[in-house]
């Protein structure tokens, strides 16, 4: 019998490793795949069957004997489950399915068919695809993907470089962890386009220090990519070189700026760049320079292989394509969702999530990473796409969903983003590098109830320095967290509201 046995890090943290072990010992043929992103069925076993993959979730080593006897609870096929066919997976499409280091398996399902195509387009017909695809920055910021690569493509320079943002520090995120895992060799063929596109022959991954399972898979598929000539000297026969670096980082969430990320990567202590210039025109050692994050970059095979109409087709308002939905904090199935943009975030945390853990209510929801706002249930039938959701004053951001029951105090959180900022701020501007620290201060007094609403309006005040004033989005967006909590459960700040009500 042959089974498989997710490598991705969420499930080796819940006994992956173990239960492919024991499936071994029992007389199984194990093989390794990426994470379904179904993390509430993990350890998720797969067996083949004449129907299919069927899956049996939650599977310890004891375990073993009874799912080849098919006697543990099961799922069914995989891939007929609803929570799959529900999704419509673009960068995750081979995630799960495949080995992540199966060079030939990824190509059958669908692998290089978007870089074969892009080499035999001119590199400005491959960013008029991206253009017309719609296709925006994942990282969080949401800039057009397609007029970032013509800046770079148009710039005048004899040396040009593509860098991948793999620093993934928002809390409650983990999809580019799960794709590199995955199905590093997408990610791969995303920047050998991107490459070609701008006219890069070199490009960098920086990924964070915490993902040693994402860098040994990236490092060993790219070692393979090179020995079947999709890296290297003449690509494909294309005239084009492209080599690509993988750089590990040392635990700093600044170094997810990119500008940040560039002073690493030259290897420095990274502190944030004054903009202008942009990387586009300025970036790695001075020159031209394509960055983009992981999900951005493995949006773009798809883009190049059906089309730029394909990519466009989905989603809402000026937000096309898919959006990577991960799903963590109190929610009773957490998880990677990738839906067109557009669904509602009601339907992401009660239909997918299938609302808290706790089974308490839903008090409040964090969009967007640590940087983002905690959103009202009230507004839970906000669609998800940058501009909708920046009309409710809050952020798509890289996508993170972090769900909070009604045991959570919201004083405490706004508190919690001042503290983050402190520890995580590069100190080069005042407003984020004291204000934080000030923000944190004034929230324990309001917390304490000493002098309440002189020390609210103090943190308002701060507030608007710091969106205002601060050199980059670590010390201009802390205050998106905070002022939502004031803003919609007031009563928390203010405990004489309570008790005068
Ligand atoms: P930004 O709006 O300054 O820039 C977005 C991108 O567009 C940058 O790459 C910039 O260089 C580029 N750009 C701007 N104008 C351009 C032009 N005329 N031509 C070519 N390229 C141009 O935003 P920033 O500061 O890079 O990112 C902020 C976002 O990062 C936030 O909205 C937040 O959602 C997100 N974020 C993501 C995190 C993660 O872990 N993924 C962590 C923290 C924040
Ligand atoms: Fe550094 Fe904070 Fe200023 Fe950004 S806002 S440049 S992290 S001090």
């Amino acid at each position: 019998t042959t089974v498989w046995v997710p490598c991705d890090a969420a499930a080796v943290s819940v006994g992956a490793d173990e239960v492919a072990v024991a499936l071994e010992a029992a007389g199984a043929t194990v093989r390794r795949n990426g994470s379904r992103g179904m993390l509430w069925a993990e350890p998720l076993v797969e067996v083949e069957t004449d129907d299919g993959r069927v899956g049996y979730p939650n599977v310890s080593p004891d375990d073993a004997a009874d799912v080849l006897a098919g006697r543990h609870e099961s799922l069914g096929v995989v891939d007929d489950h609803p929570w799959l066919t529900g999704q419509r997976r673009v960068s995750f499409a081979r995630v799960g399915v495949i080995d992540p280091q199966d060079i030939e398996g990824f190509e059958a399902q669908g692998g290089w068919a978007g870089l074969r195509r892009a080499l035999a387009m001119t590199p400005a017909e491959v960013v008029q695809e991206v253009t017309d695809s719609g296709l925006r920055g994942r990282g969080g910021a949401g800039f057009p993907a397609g007029i970032k690569w013509k800046t770079v493509l148009e710039a005048q320079a004899d040396q040009k470089f593509v860098a991948c943002n793999f620093d993934e520090g928002d809390s409650g995120t983990f999809a580019d962890r799960m794709v590199v895992e995955g199905d590093p060799f997408t990610l791969i063929e995303g920047m050998a386009i991107a490459a070609y596109a701008v006219g890069a022959s070199e490009g960098y991954v920086y990924v964070r220090s915490e993902y040693p399972h994402a860098i040994t898979a990236l490092r060993r598929a790219i070692e393979t990519a090179y020995t079947h000539g999709f890296l290297g000297r003449d690509v494909l026969g294309s005239g084009h070189d492209f080599d690509l670096h993988v750089r590990v980082g040392a635990g700093a969430y600044i170094c997810g700026e990119e500008s940040s990320m560039l002073e690493s990567l030259e290897g420095r202590r990274g502190e944030v760049r004054a903009k202008p210039p942009i990387p586009a025109l300025k970036g790695l050692f001075g020159l031209p320079t394509a960055v983009n994050n992981v999900l951005t970059l493995c949006a773009v095979p798809m883009v190049l292989a059906e089309g730029s109409e394909a990519y466009a087709g989905l989603g809402v308002g000026r937000s096309r394509g898919t959006q990577v939905f991960q799903l963590a904090g109190n929610v009773a199935r957490g998880g990677i969702v990738e839906l067109p943009m557009g669904v509602t975030l009601r339907e992401l945390v009660d239909d997918w999530g299938g609302g808290t853990l706790t089974g308490r209510p839903v008090r409040a929801v964090q969009v967007g990473g640590p940087l983002g706002a905690y959103v009202h249930p009230d507004r839970f039938d906000v669609q998800m796409g940058y501009e909708e959701l920046a009309e409710i004053e809050a952020m798509l951001g890289h996508g993170g969903v972090v769900v909070f029951d009604d045991t959570v105090d919201m004083a405490r959180m706004a508190r919690f983003a001042f503290e983050f900022c402190a520890l995580e701020s590069c100190g080069k501007c005042t407003p984020c590098r004291i204000g934080a620290v000030r923000g944190k201060e004034t929230l324990d007094h309001v917390i304490a109830g000493r002098d309440v609403s002189r020390n609210l309006t103090l943190v308002d005040d701060l507030c608007t320095t710091m969106t205002k004033g601060s050199l980059c989005a670590m010390g201009g967006l802390t205050p998106m967290p905070v002022r939502s909590a004031m803003r919609h459960w007031p009563e928390d700040f203010d405990r004489s509201q309570l008790e005068g009500a």
